[in-house]
């Protein structure tokens, strides 16, 4: 018997049993129990004091048995080590935003990653408890957290950061060049407090035209995965609108692609023969009044050459009902691969 855990052997592409399951956004305000907590905690308290963030990360593990547990804070948590002010409303809000080239030529080079330190504190505690899951730490990409660094004002899509592609792209490769430094300490760091996976969180990769996606996305992505590559992790790129990005995802050096619900998973998996694919289901089938048959039909369709990860396309959403997420677990734990 295999003891390592299941999503670590079905991101080498090794032969496994039935497929792993966890799903995105897993601690959350779905939960009652995580609700409860967040009556008497910030946001950034859960994020940031190592007890609250190891027990709101479990809380999903002992009502669901999910084959891995994710690390729980927030992308947003690394900016504070190059001095921006966040705070959450529940959505990220930037107190100092960059407004212009000045503000990124006048932030600090070298991260200083003390502030945050009790995240690996968490995850050395979060590692002990476990049994048999998985650890997964995470990270947004560059171009995902400069998205939220730069003031966007007086857009909502994201659309200045594409305006700074235009008219300053290398002032906005000089960020992305430092949160690239950050994002590869930070992630290595959470590597060796015992974090078995880091996922990166391309949530804006899907606003870039694909030409523009390797150079302002994936180059700086894949320069992460390859120093955790290098560090002995397995490495997943969660890109939300994937769709337009097969020729670019050709070069990925990430093990596993976690894709949204509006990519067809057959066609990824004949894409890219060699990686791990992960998520793809579609959050509101959890909401449905017939998950297991919904589960097996897609479980079906999986090419049984493929590495795959169930997980749903995006986060699980408030409301889910808890019967559902256990219906989904029971059914894919009981779904045997041969
Ligand atoms: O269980 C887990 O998945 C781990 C914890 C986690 C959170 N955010 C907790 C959270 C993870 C991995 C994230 C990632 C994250 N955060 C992403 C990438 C994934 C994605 O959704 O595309 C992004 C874009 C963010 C930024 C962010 N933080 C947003 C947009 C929000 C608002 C979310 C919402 O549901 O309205 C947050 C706040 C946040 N992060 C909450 C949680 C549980 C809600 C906080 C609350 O209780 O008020």
């Amino acid at each position: 018997m295999n003891r390592e855990p299941l999503l670590l052997r079905a991101l080498r592409g090794e032969s496994i049993e039935r497929y792993p399951i966890w799903v995105m956004r897993q601690a959350g305000r779905y939960m009652e129990e995580y609700r409860e907590m967040k009556a008497r905690h910030s946001f950034s308290e859960l994020c940031l004091v190592p007890e609250l963030s190891v027990e709101v990360a479990l809380q999903p593990i002992r009502a669901f048995g999910f084959d891995a547990a994710i690390l729980f804070s927030d992308i947003m948590i690394p900016a504070r080590t190059l001095g921006f002010g966040i705070d959450f409303a529940p959505g990220p809000v930037v107190k100092n935003p960059v407004k212009t080239g000045t503000d990124i030529q006048h932030l600090p080079q070298t991260p200083d990653l003390s502030p945050i330190k009790t995240v690996f504190e968490a995850i050395r505690t979060l590692k002990g408890e476990l049994k048999g899951e998985a650890l997964i730490g995470f990270a947004a990409t560059p171009w995902t957290l400069a998205c939220y660094l730069l003031d966007q004002k007086p857009f909502k899509h994201f659309e200045r950061s594409l305006i700074w592609a235009q008219t300053e792209p290398l002032l906005l490769k000089r960020f992305l060049e430092l949160l690239t430094v950050l994002t590869i300490e930070y992630t290595i760091e959470q590597v060796k407090a015992g974090a078995q996976v880091i996922q990166l969180f391309d949530s804006w990769g899907g606003i870039l035209p694909p030409e523009m996606y390797q150079e302002f996305s994936l180059f700086y992505s894949n320069r992460i995965f390859q120093k955790l590559n290098d560090a002995g992790a397995e490495t997943i790129l969660y890109l939300n609108g994937a769709a337009p990005y097969e020729e670019q995802l050709q070069t990925l050096r990430a093990g596993g692609l976690s894709i949204d619900s509006k990519c067809s998973l057959s066609r990824f998996s004949a894409t890219f023969p060699k990686l791990a694919l992960q998520g793809n289901l579609e959050s509101t089938i959890l909401f449905s009044n017939d998950v297991e048959s919904k589960t097996k039909e897609m479980l079906n369709s999986v090419n049984r050459k493929t590495s795959y990860i169930v997980n749903l396309g995006h986060g699980i959403l408030q409301e889910t009902p808890r019967a559902s997420v256990r219906e989904l677990v029971e059914t894919v734990k009981s779904y045997a691969i041969r």
